[in-house]
């Protein structure tokens, strides 16, 4: 068998921040070579576990290894190895762009004269080099992201980690990004990028862990949690009619496991979705419910997102009331 080493172990890893349980106990391997998505709604603990593996902070118990070293135990070590983009950049507000960068590149092992180039490549590659005079406090939130990026550009560590880099920068900066992404996964980092886009996600992403509520809500390939999704296909419906008859309708039809009735619009999610779908039609029309509008889908990663996150908060909701009316599947 091929042995696949995890560049990221996190064993049992719990961050409390006084009362606030940020991460509760997340067990996660991310192999070497891939290129990794965490997903998750705000507050979902994804910076918490980014920052704890870059050893900005200490876990509350558990343990990280990143490429077998433990954040607690050897992180002058892991330092060695990771290279982060923040979510919030922060530096020396005087500090011109250029002169951040240099400092950077000297900080992770250049000579002087290399330093120069790296951070000129980096800063042309990113649309930045025409703003290296301004001082950090110039800079717009998304040439603040920019950046951070080329900080690990210029890097170049095993393990790279992006936290929602592609948040307040424009479409040409996000294409920029991806082709570092893969081109530094090409010259063998271990790449984990932090989004909410699902576009990005399923462009560059290999394998997805969605983090909900401090915890792991799935895992998988992109492909892996679509076909998760019980009953995959999405049919949508527009109608004009009562939502009482629709519902008595589709009760009827037994491969309709879970639905969502909005705004007039039927969603359900089954199986063979095309097939289904007329049966569903035909059910609604004899039932005197006007048809305005068909569609059928794959689930997309936003269907993926919602279906894990929501499954989630069901459950939790199950434990306080019977609410059988209401839906966590809502998009
Ligand atoms: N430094 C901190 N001090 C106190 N609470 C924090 C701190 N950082 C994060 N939190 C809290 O921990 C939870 C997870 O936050 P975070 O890891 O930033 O989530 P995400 O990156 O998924 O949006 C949130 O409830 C947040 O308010
Ligand atoms: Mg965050």
């Amino acid at each position: 068998m091929l042995a696949v080493s995890a560049a990221v172990k996190i064993v049992d890893f719990v961050k409390k921040f006084g009362d606030t349980v940020a991460v509760d106990g997340l067990n996660l391997e991310i192999y070497e070579g891939e290129i990794f998505g965490l997903l998750g709604p705000n507050g979902s603990g994804k910076s918490t576990t980014l920052l704890t593996i870059a050893t900005v902070y200490k876990p509350t118990s558990g343990d990280i290894y990143v490429f077998g070293r433990s954040v607690t135990r050897e992180g002058d070590e892991v330092r060695k190895y990771v290279g982060i983009a923040f979510q919030e950049p922060k530096a020396m507000w005087v500090d011109t762009l250029y002169e951040l960068l240099l400092w950077h590149a000297r900080v992770v092992g250049y000579s002087s004269a290399e330093a120069k180039s790296a951070v000129r490549d980096a800063m042309e590659r990113l649309n930045l080099w025409e703003h290296r005079g301004k001082q950090f406090y110039q800079l717009s939130g998304g040439t603040r992201k920019k950046l951070e990026i080329a900080k690990v550009l210029i890097q170049r560590p095993r393990l790279a980690i992006f936290d929602e880099p592609t948040a307040q920068v424009d479409v040409i900066t996000k294409h920029a990004l991806w082709d570092v992404i893969r081109e530094l996964r090409q010259e063998g980092s271990t790449v984990i990028v932090a989004t909410n886009d699902m576009f990005e996600a399923e462009r560059i992403c290999e394998r997805l862990a969605i983090m909900y509520r401090g915890r792991l809500g799935a895992l998988g390939t992109v492909r892996e949690l679509k076909d998760r999704i019980p009953g995959g296909d999405v049919v949508e419906i527009g109608y004009e009619g009562s939502r009482e008859e629709v519902e008595r309708a589709v009760s009827r039809l037994p491969s309709v496991g879970r639905y969502v009735l909005e705004d007039n619009r039927l969603i359900a999610y089954l199986n063979r979705g095309e097939e289904k779908a007329a049966e569903i039609v035909s059910l609604l029309t004899s039932a005197g419910v006007k048809v305005k509008r068909i569609m059928v889908q794959e689930p997309t990663l936003d269907d993926v997102f919602f279906y894990f996150t929501g499954a989630r908060l069901r459950e939790e909701n199950q434990d306080v009331a019977l609410n059988r009316g209401a839906t966590p599947w809502a998009r």
